[in-house]
């Protein structure tokens, strides 16, 4: 206790120690110097006082790694050879992990790489709920869970900040769409955004401290979240404390007395008259003619200054960083591990024999795409990047005969989109982004795929062993654009169902940010597994799934429905209105509504199999320090190491209406030695007597359940 306050006391002095050094700096700076430093003077950059050394405020994409170097007044690459990164799995793929440790290890990795680019804030991470299958930037976010979101991005937030790099949490608030995203309105109870969409921010600013949070494009009742006074005045500012920095999205601020007068500190937007940005030349027009006290420009100058002075930007030793070290490759792999999920492994066809695989057939073009550079802004320009079929090929070695067959192929007219660059620039003129059909028509294509889907099915039959890699690609899980449904593009599930069909022993390996429709062949397929963007490591790590040099320890952080429809923002609510978005589902997001309403999903939330099995026993209640936790004995029954992800989930024994059956309100990662016991001990939140505690190996693989009192 007494070291608690003491650390509150320390605080509070270097608090006050920042305020006066800011409130010093501030009274020196003229009207001019301080509107200067609210907006962007480049398209990632502000301008310097170089007269009273204050430094520019240099900001950068994103969740993955540090992003490439743009023109400061064009969306075009710089094109030099020096801002080639350390590519980090995608946020989905670090939730998989359910590890706490890794998400800081990412978090350290990329705060020490922004620093060692010269970065003062890095934009990511992003924690906005996956509402629907379909938003194209799922692959960025980390869950459907609120508790999971929170528990990563509180560690991983620290990791970035320890390198004097200030992470920016993102988007705030309830931007779950793509469509239309600058322009739609989101009507959703107060309930369900306190329970459901605020809690990861939440703890990303109380808990984890971000210096600096984005205000999302989108308007929630009724207003745009640039100058909410609800979201920014009343939740972040008043309800918690929150003295960090608000930055606006790029081009997100549409006015500029309700910005001025609004919580938001600094204006970014993708056009190059920065000048006549809304905190510009307008505002200073606003001040003269009474219409913005200048008042409210000192409060976001002295926000800004603080954040300076707490990134040792203003005097003091600030850390170097340092990018593309061979422990951020190592921490790129160490997560890519972990991420991989097993969904199904009937009859232990998985893992293959390293020893024994003399040929193989690979099939799929994704088991040879590079992803990196695409999704948008969290496109990253990787140092290198390990595709499944390099993966495999390194693993195996040069005596075995690996075969690789694409077996489906891409729109070549997507590939061109993927890679431009201006769509930044773009984006304002539609809305931000749209809705993207599948399927252009075109005989040509169909064909070409006719033919290479037959060559793989008759290759099929001549391999004993046959792996297919496919699943979606940045043209689909892409910033700017939500699909319109779960369906697997490319005709992979004609594909797919010939290969089994042509061998039974077909491995099934899926790769993408968000799920995909898997009904015409999941029956049929023995063997499934679910890997993300991996990052750089990725097809290594993916491979040594494969051959076992890896017990896969993955668990979805998302239900996978059958189709779209399952999900309750389509059942119930409307996903993606363009003018108005109504969530009429409430806290029912995810596997809350799966389970209150008795959907059965593909796989459902905490699914993922090992390749050993664990067993749960001797659970117990107790109170420690003030805390609630449970404890278990978990055992590993196999004969091969692996770890396992104890979940907890809280039920209500009498539900209210309107309650969850059942919350994730625990999780602990452990590792086990074939054999080995270990008392697992796990913190819950929020639990109250009355409650049922479910302890299980995924929300629906429930092993142990307690009632009661301690
Ligand atoms: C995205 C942000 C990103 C910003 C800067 C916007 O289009 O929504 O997430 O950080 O651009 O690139």
């Amino acid at each position: 206790m007494a070291q608690e306050y003491r650390k509150r006391e320390q605080k509070e002095i270097e608090s006050q120690g920042q305020k006066s050094q800011a409130e010093h700096l501030l009274r020196q700076l003229t009207l001019d110097e301080k509107i200067s430093m609210i907006h962007g003077a480049e398209l990632f950059r502000t301008a310097p006082v170089e007269r009273l050394g204050i430094p520019a405020l240099a900001m950068s994409d994103g969740p993955m790694g540090v992003r490439q170097e743009f023109e400061p007044d064009a969306w075009k690459s710089i094109g030099g050879h020096d801002d080639y990164v350390t590519y980090l799995p995608c946020n989905s793929a670090l939730a998989a992990t359910w590890n706490r440790d890794l998400a800081k290890a990412v978090g350290k990795t990329l705060g020490r790489e922004a620093r060692g680019r010269g970065k003062d804030v890095i934009l990511g991470p992003g924690v906005n709920i996956k509402r629907s299958p379909l938003c194209g930037r799922n692959f960025e976010y980390f869950s459907e869970d609120p508790f999971l979101t929170k528990e990563l991005a509180v560690p991983y937030i620290q990791g970035v900040q320890e390198w004097d790099v200030a992470a920016c949490v993102k988007h705030f608030a309830a931007n779950n769409q793509e469509t239309q995203r600058l322009w739609v309105d989101v009507k959703v109870d107060e309930k369900a955004l306190r329970e459901i969409y605020l809690p990861a921010f939440h703890d990303a600013v109380t808990k984890g401290g971000a210096y600096t949070i984005m205000a999302a494009y989108n308007k929630l009742q009724g207003e745009h979240c640039y100058y909410s006074d609800f979201l920014l005045n009343q939740v972040l500012r008043k309800e918690w404390g929150y003295e960090g920095v608000v930055i606006s999205d790029w081009g997100g601020v549409h006015d500029t007395v309700k910005a001025a007068n609004s919580s938001l500190d600094i204006e970014m937007s993708v056009t190059e008259d920065f000048d006549q940005y809304y905190m510009a030349n307008p505002l200073k027009q606003m001040i003269a003619e009474g219409k913005v006290p200048e008042s409210a420009v000192d409060e976001k100058v002295a926000h800004i200054l603080m954040l300076m002075q707490r990134l040792h930007m203003l005097g003091g030793e600030r850390k170097r960083g340092a990018y593309n070290t061979p422990e951020h490759r190592q921490a790129a792999l160490e997560a890519a591990r972990e991420s991989v999920v097993l969904l199904k492994n009937k009859a232990g066809r998985l893992p293959l024999s390293p020893e024994k695989t003399k040929e193989i057939l690979v099939v799929g073009e994704n088991a040879d795409m590079q992803h990196a550079l695409g999704g948008g802004s969290a496109e990253i320009k990787a140092l290198y990047e390990i595709t499944p079929l390099m993966g495999i090929k390194a693993l195996l070695g040069g005596n075995a005969k690996v075969t690789y067959v694409k077996g489906y192929c891409q729109d070549p007219q997507e590939e061109g989109e993927d890679r431009d660059v201006n769509w930044q620039e773009d984006s304002l003129e539609h809305g931000g982004g749209f809705a993207r059909a599948q399927k252009r028509e075109d005989a040509a294509l169909a064909l070409c795929r006719r033919r290479l889907r037959e060559e793989a099915v008759a290759r099929a039959k001549e391999f004993e062993q046959v792996i297919f890699i496919g699943g979606l690609n940045h043209f689909y899980d892409s910033e700017g654009n939500d699909r319109v449904d779960m369906r697997l593009p490319y005709e992979q599930d004609l594909l797919i169902e010939g290969l089994l069909e042509a061998n039974p022993n077909t491995v099934v390996i899926m790769a993408g940010g968000s799920p995909v429709e898997m009904g015409k062949w999941v029956d049929k397929a023995d063997s499934l597994i679910w890997s993300w963007y991996g990052g750089m490591e990725g097809g290594k790590a993916l491979a040594e799934v494969i051959f076992g040099e890896t017990n896969p320890s993955g668990k979805l952080p998302e239900s996978f429905y059958k189709t779209h429809k399952d999900c309750s923002a389509h059942a119930w609510g409307e996903f993606a209105g363009a003018r108005q978005v109504d969530y009429a589902e409430g806290v029912f997001v995810g596997y809350r509504y799966l389970d209150a309403y008795g959907g059965e999903p593909e796989f459902c939330f905490g699914h993922g199999l090992s390749y050993t099995s664990f067993e749960y026993e001797r659970a117990e209640l107790f109170l420690e320090g003030g805390k609630t936790y449970l404890g278990c004995q978990i055992s590993n029954q196999g004969n091969r190491a692996g770890k396992e992800t104890v979940q907890v989930y809280l039920a209500p024994m009498e539900r209210l209406e309107g309650e969850p059956v059942q919350q994730l309100k625990g999780f602990e990662k452990v590792f086990l030695e074939a054999g080995e016991r270990k008392t697992v001990k796990v913190e819950m939140e929020g639990y109250r007597q009355g409650m049922e505690v479910r302890v299980g190996s995924s929300s629906r693989d429930i092993r142990l359940q307690l009632s009661g009192c301690f």
